[in-house]
């Protein structure tokens, strides 16, 4: 039997999930695996050094199970801890190994959605703190003025599958009217947390009349495709069966009944231990 070689993909619990489905549309022979880290979910109110220590014990979880690409398919990871695993870990892990986040790929075409060239960011605490979004748009759209929004009620609204209640609702339209009333030109929204997706309905209904509500997956899923041709090698050590095998450090029943919600299929997902 061929020893699986599949692209590992990483959240601290289900957001990653809305990245995970746009990469299978894109690459559907490619073998994928999918850890989330359920168990000590949320990150987006954990110091740098937590989500740091914590994403790098999924990166070597990853890399065990035979993953030489890894995607941190979450921004408070890809904020937090990708530069500092890329600049100091990886070396030690063997030079084949690769791991990319979701924050560079959207930063490379976000400016190109937006016309006022004013764009709105939602993300976790610690993603909009971290700075990176601003720091990277910068580098790509120095026009584009960024505007940003800490939103620590939505991922716990997600995790616990209560989008469609009044406490939902209320949370996002303040959070909502505190971003909009920094700028009235704001013609793009990014959901910068992977979570995000989930709320979408109630986001489009909130927001001012006209703004775009850009979602990360498919942004993402082109870029892993580019990124694959142009590292033939890496591409070829990928086992291509149409496979994927889901991982959780909580409670696997949990996570079979609630993946379903992201991802428009059931899953039997498998217990972790990090
Ligand atoms: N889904 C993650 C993100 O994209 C964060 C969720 C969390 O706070 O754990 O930032």
């Amino acid at each position: 039997m061929q020893t699986k070689k599949p692209i590992g993909v990483f959240d601290s619990g289900y957001g990653g999930l809305t990245i995970l489905k746009e990469l299978q549309l894109a690459l559907p022979m490619h073998d994928f695996i999918y850890l989330g880290d359920n168990a000590r979910a949320p990150y987006g109110p954990r110091s740098y050094e937590t989500v740091y220590q914590y994403t790098l014990e999924a990166v070597d979880w990853l890399f065990d199970k035979g993953c030489d690409l890894v995607i941190l398919a979450c921004n408070t990871a890809s904020a937090k801890a990708l530069r500092t695993i890329q600049q100091k870990d990886l070396a030690s892990r063997g030079s084949h190994k690769r791991v990319l986040g979701v924050i560079r790929p959207t930063t490379e075409v976000l400016g190109q959605y937006s016309t006022s060239k004013e764009v709105g960011i939602v993300g976790t605490k610690g993603t909009v703190e971290s700075e990176s979004y601003p720091t990277e748009i910068a580098k790509f759209f120095p026009e584009v003025k960024v505007f940003q929004q800490a939103c620590p009620m939505w991922v716990p609204i997600i995790e616990n599958r209560v989008y469609d209640t009044q406490g939902a609702q209320f949370f996002v339209e303040q959070d909502l009217n505190a971003l909009f009333a920094k700028s009235g030109a704001i013609d793009t929204l990014l959901l910068g947390c992977t979570h995000y997706p989930l709320l979408i309905d109630t986001i489009e209904s909130l927001v001012p009349k006209g703004v775009k509500v850009l979602t990360q997956g498919s942004i993402v899923a082109a870029s892993l495709v580019d990124y694959l041709k142009r590292h033939p090698g890496l591409d070829a050590g990928i086992t291509k069966q149409s496979d994927c095998v889901f991982y959780t450090t909580d409670a696997t029943a949990d996570f079979d009944a609630h993946a379903a919600d992201f991802l428009g299929y059931s899953v039997h997902s498998l217990p972790a231990t990090l």
